[in-house]
């Protein structure tokens, strides 16, 4: 089937099963021109808590549409792609933390949303890369207990020094692959335009950057901005969404190494195959969800 034709039958399919198609800011070019709703990971959760079709078809990665299946239990929550795990969340265990929990007794758990529903269960309050700093701010305790990603974990440390935050080992390994020497290299050759970068990226990387955020903020500030030329450091599929909002500007990526592979599994062929066959299905156990949304609920209401 060609790509018109894979289109055509998507959009018929999603009339007839009442649902909705959200992607990921790092989903391919084809996936998020057939999506009804792009984002970030906090745009997403935000969406899937409140839409009112019966089918989500969740085009991301597996921690993505386990959030929104805690959040709206009562719908089909579907991945395309199975294997479309996350390295980073796999990074952290339920067992592995309750053990870290026993030596922290006083810390305040907080759990990167790039982790598992039972991780969540285990932890006081989520958060993504848009209000880590917020989220942090709002727990009266001093002491943090931040998980999994440690480079996100010292970014929420420098902006907020009142805090002491114990780190985990987990990073992401496609934003911590960057290093200072492809900044120093690329601000040589393109040296008017402005670095953007996730907070996943090193300490040394997104101390350099002239902005840090999230993927949507980064896509915001891009448009907002003055300047008219971007260095990009986060996954390439954001280039789609900033290309597309600014066709007068340059975006230079940081390094050809930000691809995440798991993000890139899904096609329009496994969308239309999602669609098709209901596949694949997220079940949760009822205990583990109720816990986990215990802990999204409460950075939802944040705001
Ligand atoms: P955002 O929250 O910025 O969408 O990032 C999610 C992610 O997986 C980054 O690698
Ligand atoms: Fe996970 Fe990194 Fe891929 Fe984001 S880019 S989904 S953190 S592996």
């Amino acid at each position: 089937m060609s790509n018109v034709e894979l289109i055509e039958k998507i959009n018929e399919l999603k009339k007839e099963k009442n649902a909705v198609i959200v992607a990921h800011n790092y989903q391919n070019d084809e996936v998020q021109e057939v999506a009804d709703v792009i984002g970030d990971s906090l745009a997403l959760s935000r969406y899937c808590a409140n839409n009112d079709k019966d089918v989500i078809v969740f085009c991301g990665v597996h921690f993505m549409a386990e959030s929104a299946k805690i959040l709206s239990p009562s719908k089909t929550v579907l991945l395309p792609e199975i294997d479309a795990g996350c390295p980073m969340a796999d990074m952290v265990t339920a067992d592995a933390l309750r053990e870290e929990k026993k030596k922290h007794p006083g810390a305040v758990v907080v759990c990167y949303v790039n982790s598992s529903a039972e991780v969540k269960a285990e932890s006081d309050i989520c958060c993504t890369s848009s209000n880590a700093i917020e989220v942090v701010k709002s727990i009266p305790e001093k002491d943090i207990l931040f998980v999994p990603d440690k480079n996100l974990g010292s970014y929420v440390a420098q902006k907020v020094p009142e805090k002491n935050i114990i780190l985990w080992e987990g990073f992401c390994i496609t934003h911590h692959r960057v290093s200072l020497e492809q900044v120093k290299e690329i601000r040589k050759i393109h040296p008017d335009a402005l670095l953007l970068v996730h907070p996943e990226c090193r300490k040394e990387v997104w101390e350099e950057a002239d902005f840090v955020g999230s993927t949507k903020q980064i896509i915001d500030f891009a448009k907002e901005s003055g300047s008219s030329k971007f260095i990009i450091g986060t996954e390439m599929g954001v280039m789609y969404k900033l290309k597309k909002d600014n066709p007068d500007k340059s975006f230079y990526l940081l390094s050809q190494g930000l691809v995440c592979p798991n993000m890139k599994k899904t096609t329009l062929k496994s969308v239309y195959n999602a669609l098709k066959e209901m596949k694949y299905e997220i079940t949760l156990d009822e205990n583990i969800r109720l816990n986990a949304k215990r802990a999204l609920d409460r950075m939802i209401r944040i705001g």
